[in-house]
């Protein structure tokens, strides 16, 4: 803690040493295992991730932009951080403390990912780099902060963030995102990566021979008109269902005729209610393993986050170009999101996370990578 300090205070005084020169140069994040992640203050974005297997191959398992304006742009909001409300607010209304609000909506007349210029689109400040970030070895960090003033999409309360990436020699990076609000406000922030554990280095890339396990019994079913929430259901007996490990593309032909594809979130850890606890608890838990059979690549996922939204980017038509000139197509990548409750409180049942003066918002993720 108190070389962070000394190094925030340094950073204040001598900002080139923060680590990059322009503000799109990214901040690098570096292990003693060749492990790499690439930092944009533009969405506070992991816009590169490369992993080094067993074998001495790096591949980059994080879908993205080769330039920051993409990101800003809001072209896709892979591996940024997504706020002040993450996921859909249905006809982008919400009620608080007998207050109704209206955001800004988008096509479907709905509020997706914070709304108009969401976080992920935003710059955000360095405040913080550990003094080896430059070339670092191990446990390099940067921290990242962002001011959303009251107002700020239509929503309360001004609220300060602050988000703080470590990469450790075990291979796990480590984000920490924090806020505190001075009036209350629903907040759902989170990074919402979508990762190829073969790397995303051809238009015909699919994550459909990524194996998944998701430790949920339950997923929250949706509308399938609006979808907006309705109801826990127990995964046992439906393609939803990864309690053990499944194939991505085994049963994904069962959504052929809906939605093309996985967009489930699911209630994690075995829980069959909607919690209270909105902001989830320590220690991070182990919700899901991804892992490539072909090259053995793995990662688990570990979250304090009550939920997490497996989408398999069932949209994608090449319609892009991400990082090397690939146009990534349907089942490119596949996100998997820790995220609090979804619709901002609009169904009964699924409770608003607020944010009140005094509190402090948490949402705590591991990325742990290894070969198996
Ligand atoms: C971003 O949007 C602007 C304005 O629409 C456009 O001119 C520019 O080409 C876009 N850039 C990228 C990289 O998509
Ligand atoms: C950091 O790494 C670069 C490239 O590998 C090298 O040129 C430079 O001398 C290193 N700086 C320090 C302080 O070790
Ligand atoms: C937000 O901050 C501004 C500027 O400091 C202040 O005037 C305003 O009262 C604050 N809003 C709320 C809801 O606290
Ligand atoms: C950092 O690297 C050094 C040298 O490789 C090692 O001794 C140390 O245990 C590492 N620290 C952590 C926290 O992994
Ligand atoms: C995928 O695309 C690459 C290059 O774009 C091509 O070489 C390969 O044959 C394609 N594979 C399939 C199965 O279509």
């Amino acid at each position: 803690m108190a070389s962070r300090l000394a190094s925030a205070l340094l950073c204040a005084l001598l900002i080139a040493s923060c680590g990059a020169e322009s503000d799109d140069e990214p901040i690098i994040l570096r292990n003693s295992n060749g492990m790499e992640v690439h930092l944009l203050r533009t969405g506070a974005c992991v816009q590169r991730l490369l992993v080094p297997d067993s074998a001495g191959d790096t591949v980059d398992v994080m879908m993205g932009f080769d330039d920051a304006e993409s990101y800003r742009n809001g072209t896709s909001v892979s591996g940024c951080i997504i706020g002040r409300y993450g996921g859909r607010i249905t006809g982008g209304k919400f009620s608080l403390d007998g207050k109704d609000y209206q955001l800004e909506t988008g096509k479907d007349g709905n509020t997706l990912h914070g709304g108009g210029i969401g976080y992920s689109k935003r710059e955000w400040e360095l405040a913080a780099v550990s003094p080896g970030t430059a070339n670092g070895t191990n446990d390099s960090w940067a921290v990242l902060t962002l001011d959303s003033p009251d107002g700020d999409q239509n929503f309360p309360g001004n609220v300060s963030l602050e988000v703080t990436y470590t990469l450790t020699d075990a291979n796990e990076l480590i984000i920490d995102i924090s806020a505190v609000s001075d009036a209350a406000t629903p907040i759902n922030v989170f990074n919402h990566p979508y990762f190829n554990l073969a790397g995303l280095t051809s238009d015909n890339a699919t994550i459909l021979d990524h194996v998944l396990t998701i430790n949920s019994d339950y997923f929250i079913a949706t509308d399938p008109e609006t979808g907006t929430p309705t109801e826990l259901e127990p995964v046992a007996g439906s393609p939803e269902d990864f309690t053990d490990a499944h194939a991505i593309g085994e049963r994904i032909g069962e959504f052929a005729n809906t939605i093309k594809g996985y967009q489930t979130q699911y209630l994690l850890f075995g829980t069959d209610k909607a919690s209270e606890d909105f902001f989830g608890a320590e220690p991070a838990q182990l919700a899901a393993t991804l892992v490539h059979p072909a090259s053995g690549r793995a990662l688990d996922i570990l979250t304090t986050a009550p939920t997490m939204v497996l989408y398999t980017a069932n949209s994608l038509k090449g319609k892009f170009e991400t990082k090397g000139g690939v146009r990534p197509q349907q089942y490119a990548a596949v996100a998997l999101e820790a995220t609090m409750l979804p619709d901002a409180g609009n169904e009964p049942a699924f409770p608003a996370p607020v944010l009140r003066p005094g509190q402090e918002y948490r949402n705590h993720v591991v990325w742990r990578f290894y070969d198996v």
